[in-house]
Order: structure tokens, then sequence, then C-alpha cells
């Protein structure tokens, strides 16, 4: 066999196998088989001087060409066989996006804060600012200034925890109205607040005392602020609270800080005052106190009680969600039990 027809057969015999070859590695390995400078090409270049002068050109230009020829082919190849590989990884890595995605646990804000929320809201429309209190207050604003001296029959009532003689974990929300009118500056206009938060009172615990609870204080003052403004506020609120449908009723009642002092019904959301169990089967569930400032709670906080009057209430938000839930245990609120708080999801 001539040399040239030696080029061709290595020349059709690796083509077939750069067709056939399955990896890159493979293919690697072809050329440096036949292209390599151990390969049939390079050695016959290499024994070109061997060649008579005629032979010479004719053997090295078929060379040249075949390897150019086979270096394009595996070029080629490699392209080939990099896009399949490329391809094959691809499938192997895809993301099924149209698989539901993992649902991560997402907690709620609680069932009492919602419900503090809601009634901020309401008086945020209206024009009160929120103010927040100590929780750790003094006897002389959680008591005195609240019309509740040292020798008070009414403090028995709110038997608490005392810090020191002076210091107390607050039994109301009650002493941010003195806090809050001390500092007021009527030049800027009426006084309008309201006070969410915790208080605590040395009660036995059960269905419906715990010892920690959640009071909303509010209080208005003003010139010429009369019992009318605080039924016609009242009455909003417990409308925007329970339903359009709802009204109000006020019964005398008696409070240290007030006078007059009132205890407020609402008509009962569930039965609409045709009476269930929810109102005890008397159409009006109790939803507060409240009264006209007293007088001399305003002069001990600076405000001159022959120009000024307000009027004040205080709501507990603990007792609207129970009747607004039906939940029968106040404890439930504060055990933490997700299987209790889980069924007040809301959207946020
Ligand atoms: N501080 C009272 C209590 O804890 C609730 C209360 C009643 C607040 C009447 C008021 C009010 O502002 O006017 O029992």
């Amino acid at each position: 066999m001539t040399l040239q027809a030696q080029l061709e057969a290595l020349r059709d015999n690796t083509l077939k196998e750069i067709a056939q070859v399955a990896t890159l590695k493979e293919l690697n390995q072809i050329r440096v088989e036949t292209l390599g400078k151990k390969g049939p090409i390079t050695e016959v270049l290499r024994g070109m001087k061997n060649l008579s002068p005629e032979e010479r050109p004719v053997v090295g230009g078929c060379a040249n060409e075949i390897r150019d020829l086979l270096t394009e082919a595996i070029e080629a190849r490699k392209v080939v066989l990099e896009n399949e590989a490329l391809n094959a990884a691809l499938k192997e890595e895809s993301l099924d996006v149209t698989l539901p995605g993992k649902q991560m646990p997402q907690g709620t804000r609680h069932i009492l804060t919602q419900v503090m929320e809601e009634i901020e809201d309401i008086f945020l429309g209206m024009g009160y600012q929120v103010v927040e209190g100590y929780e750790v207050e003094s006897d002389h604003y959680n008591f005195e200034r609240m019309n509740l001296p040292k020798d008070h029959p009414a403090r028995d009532m709110q038997d608490t925890f005392y810090i020191s003689d002076e210091m107390l974990i607050r039994t109301h929300t009650s002493p941010v109205q003195a806090r809050t009118m001390e500092k007021h500056d009527f030049s800027k206009g009426a006084l309008r607040m309201i006070s969410p938060g915790k208080v605590f009172r040395r009660d036995t615990d059960d269905a419906t005392h715990s010892h920690q609870f959640h009071q909303i204080e509010g209080l208005v003052v003003d010139k010429n602020v009369t019992m009318g403004d605080l039924k016609g506020t009242l009455e909003v609120m417990m409308k925007k609270m329970f339903g359009e449908d709802r009204k109000i009723r006020l019964r005398p009642s008696y409070f240290p800080f007030t006078e007059p002092s009132v205890e407020v019904d609402v008509s009962c959301f569930k039965c609409g005052g045709a009476g269930c169990n929810v109102c005890k089967h008397t159409g009006w569930i109790e939803i507060l106190g409240a009264g006209m400032v007293h007088p001399d709670v305003l002069q001990m906080s600076g405000i001159d009680p022959t120009e000024y009057s307000g009027f004040a209430f205080g709501l507990g938000p603990d007792r609207v969600a129970m009747l607004r839930y039906g939940v029968n245990d106040i404890r439930n609120f504060y055990q933490n039990d997700l299987r209790f708080l889980n069924q007040f999801k809301v959207k946020e």
C-alpha cells in the first residue's frame, strides 16, 4: 500500500470512529492517537526527508490535508458532544416550577393584640392619640391621683402586687389619665387619648379572672365636655365593634375618679336583645365603666374644673374577645397553647 493510500485509510477509519464516539474523553483519546506527537500523521511528516523529491509534495500535501480535515471533524464532534452533555445536565438539574412550594410556618398576632389594635383604629379615626403608660407604677399615680387616698375602701377591690410601699404593678390603666393630663398643653386644643395595656390584680385565677389582664383607658378633656359626648362616643365605638344595630344603655354606678359614674351595657350582638346564653337572657351585655372626670382628679392634675370638664372610660379587651369569639375561659389567652391561638389567624 502506498503511503498515500495508508493515509487515506487512516482518514476514513478515524472519521468513522469520530462519528461513533460517545464521550469527550474518548474523542480526546482519538485526537491524541491520530494527531498527537506520536501519531501516524506526525510520523509521516517526520519521515518526509526519506522520500524522493517527487513524492514529497504529494505525500506532504495529502498528510496536511488529512490532518486539517481530522482536526476539523474532531472540533465539530466536540461541539456536538459538549451540547449533549450540557443538555443532559440541564435536564437532570431542572426545576419543576409547577410544584407547590414548601409552606413556611407563619405566626399571627395574638387575638388580644388584634382586638386592641382594632379598638385603637376606631379611636385614631376619631382624632384620639394612643398613649403608653407604665406597668410599674407608683401608689401616687395608681391610686392617690385617681382620688383613692391611702385609706380609701375602694382600694380593696384592686389589691395588687407591691414592689415597695410606694411602687406596685398597676391595677388599672387609669393612672395614664393623670400622667397625660398634667402634661397636656390645652392651648393646642382638646385632650383626647386612649391607653391600652396590661394591668395586674391579686385575684385567684378562674374562668373569668386572671391576675394579669388588659384594659383600654379613654379620656377626653376640653371646655364644655358633657355626658352627651360620652354617650355618643361610646355608641359609635360599640356600633363599630359589635355591629351597626347595637344600642347602649347607661346605669348609675360608682368609681372614685368619676362623678357621675356609669356602667355601660350594649345590646346583645348575638340575639339582638331577645335573650340568649351570651347575654345571660337579659338582652344586654355589661361592657365597660365610665363617667365624667371627677373635679378633684382634674384639679390634682393642674386643670381648673370650673373651666374644663371631661369624660373617661375603662374597657376590658379580654372580655370583648371572650364575648365576641365565645371563649369561656380567660386563661386561654395566657397559656400560649397554639391549638387555641391558631384559631384566630389573620391574613396579614
Ligand atoms: N379603672 C377602672 C377599673 O379598673 C375602670 C374604669 C371605670 C376606668 C370608669 C375609667 C372609668 O376611666 O371612667 O375598674
